[in-house]
């Protein structure tokens, strides 16, 4: 047998293989998201809150917090409703006050808080989220 019938042998039975690793990259891509820091160049004054995407920023007397906007229940976005001072959500009526305690179900989990350290410039702030496992 030649090298070239070998080759041609082997690929013949191994052609599969070559899905191996697109499918591998996928799974792989999909199933963890690494961390994320997200940098707001923004100054709060005390009182103030900033509304983003995944979490809302609080300014707080005893310095900034963040708060997840994912519902704990099955990971609807909340909505902040400040007037009546709780997080909301819009998929099953779950309730949070603005420190994440569970106020109403069906969610039984707080929400969670988000590491939060000043800008390197001193204004503004950088919020670490967390990895996450799909
Ligand atoms: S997803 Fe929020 S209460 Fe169900």
């Amino acid at each position: 047998m030649t090298r070239r019938e070998l080759l041609i042998k082997i690929a013949k039975r191994a052609w599969w293989l070559l899905f191996l690793y697109p499918l591998y990259r996928f799974i792989g891509a999909h199933r963890f998201r690494p961390p994320r820091e997200v940098r707001i160049s923004q100054g709060l004054a005390v009182g103030e809150h900033l509304v983003e995407e995944d979490f809302v920023l609080f300014q707080t007397q005893n310095g900034p917090y963040a708060i997840s906007r994912t519902c704990t229940h099955l990971g609807c976005t909340l909505n902040l409703l400040l007037e009546e001072g709780v997080f909301a959500c819009p998929c099953h009526q779950s309730r949070f006050d603005l420190n994440g305690r569970v106020l109403s179900g069906p969610a039984k989990r707080d929400l969670p808080l988000f590491e939060v350290k000043p800008m390197e410039s001193g204004k503004g702030y950088v919020v670490l989220l967390p990895a996450k496992v799909l």
